[in-house]
């Protein structure tokens, strides 16, 4: 790591604070706002996803700061995601992608998720009718072709387990860079963890604080008594203490925030020192994972018929 940046496996450098750009109400607004604040406050990292909806709020805000000379195009690392009703066609996908944001290319693209999904699906949560049979050889190699294209960077993968990591390293010329998976205290991700060091993938971690405030997310990370003590102890927050065993573990973490205190507080995790007795306590957390997966679960049309399935049991 240098400079709070990661080396992936692909040569190029990623800064290891990305700031998440998913929000519910999507406004536009608000969400540009956080990001010109943001990059005073020197994050370099945005994440954002075509089923965000916030791919032209953090192109606009993002056009304006390389404009204005706040920060050059080279000085940013701009990742986004593949849907599944795009596996058909990863470099159209990616095209309508930088054309929301307004930009030539990206630094990383991910499959979203181990899914696939008629063309004409739209919503983040697939009905019935809209699931189709995963095909990865086919995806990857289009996604490869983004690459050679010169319209990304990088690509890597988003939600795979170990298991759906090796059989995508059977046939992948190029190996994904990143798999970006839940991970935080409660949910630490030991095994996936190992598996992607073994070959040279690095681990992001979405969701850092448990996505409080998220319909879907849960307190329990922040509001953990061990964690709050540990913040105590370290005059610190528990997003801080959450976000500092992310780094520590050598996950990059992409956290969220779009008020300009908690901003700031996340940042700041860098400069946070934990130590082995803080990672003991941490490490014997009852584990939670938060993001199940549920919404691409049926027993009919979906490849997965579990959750189980869905995370090859590590869950
Ligand atoms: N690849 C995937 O499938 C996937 C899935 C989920 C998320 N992601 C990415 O990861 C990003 C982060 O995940 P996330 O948004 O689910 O969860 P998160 O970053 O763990 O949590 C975000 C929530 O925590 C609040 N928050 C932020 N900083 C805080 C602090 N210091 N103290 C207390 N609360 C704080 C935010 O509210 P305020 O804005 O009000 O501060 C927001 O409600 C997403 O935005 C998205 O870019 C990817």
């Amino acid at each position: 790591m240098r400079c709070n940046q990661v080396r992936l496996n692909s040569g190029i450098t990623m800064p290891v604070v990305g700031l998440g750009t998913y929000s519910f109400q999507n406004d536009r607004e608000t969400t540009e706002a956080a990001i010109h604040m943001s990059l005073k406050m020197g994050y370099r990292h945005f994440d954002t996803a075509k089923i965000y909806g916030s791919e032209p709020a953090v192109g606009n805000a993002l056009t304006e700061a390389i404009l204005n000379r706040t920060v050059g195009r080279e000085d940013i690392f701009v990742t986004s995601k593949l849907w599944g009703s795009d596996h058909h066609d990863p470099v159209a996908g990616l095209k309508q992608t930088l054309k929301n944001l307004d930009m030539e290319y990206l630094d990383m693209y991910l499959v979203h998720w181990p899914v696939k999904l008629k063309p004409w699906a739209r919503d983040a949560i697939p009905i019935e009718v809209e699931f189709e049979k995963l095909d990865l050889e086919t995806t990857w190699a289009g996604m490869e072709k983004c690459l050679d294209m010169g319209l990304c960077r990088c690509i890597g993968v988003s939600n795979f387990s170990s298991k759906k990591i090796e059989s995508l390293l059977e046939f992948a010329s190029v190996p994904p860079a990143v798999n970006q998976v839940e991970m935080h205290p409660m949910w630490r991700q030991a095994k996936l963890r190992e598996v992607c060091g073994d070959h040279k993938i690095h681990v992001s971690a979405y969701s850092p604080l448990g996505g409080p405030g998220n319909s879907w997310g849960s307190t329990a990370v922040v509001d953990n008594p061990v964690i709050q003590s540990i913040a105590l102890k370290r005059k610190a927050t528990p997003a801080q203490v959450a976000l500092k065993w992310g780094l520590s573990k050598g996950a990059s973490v992409i956290v969220k925030s779009f008020n300009e205190d908690r901003l700031r507080e996340n940042i700041g995790a860098l400069e946070l020192k934990l130590d082995d007795q803080d990672f003991l306590k941490i490490d014997r957390l009852e584990e939670r994972k938060i993001m199940r997966g549920e919404f691409l679960v049926n027993q009919t049309t979906s490849p997965y018929k579990t959750i189980q399935q869905l995370w090859d049991d590590e869950i």
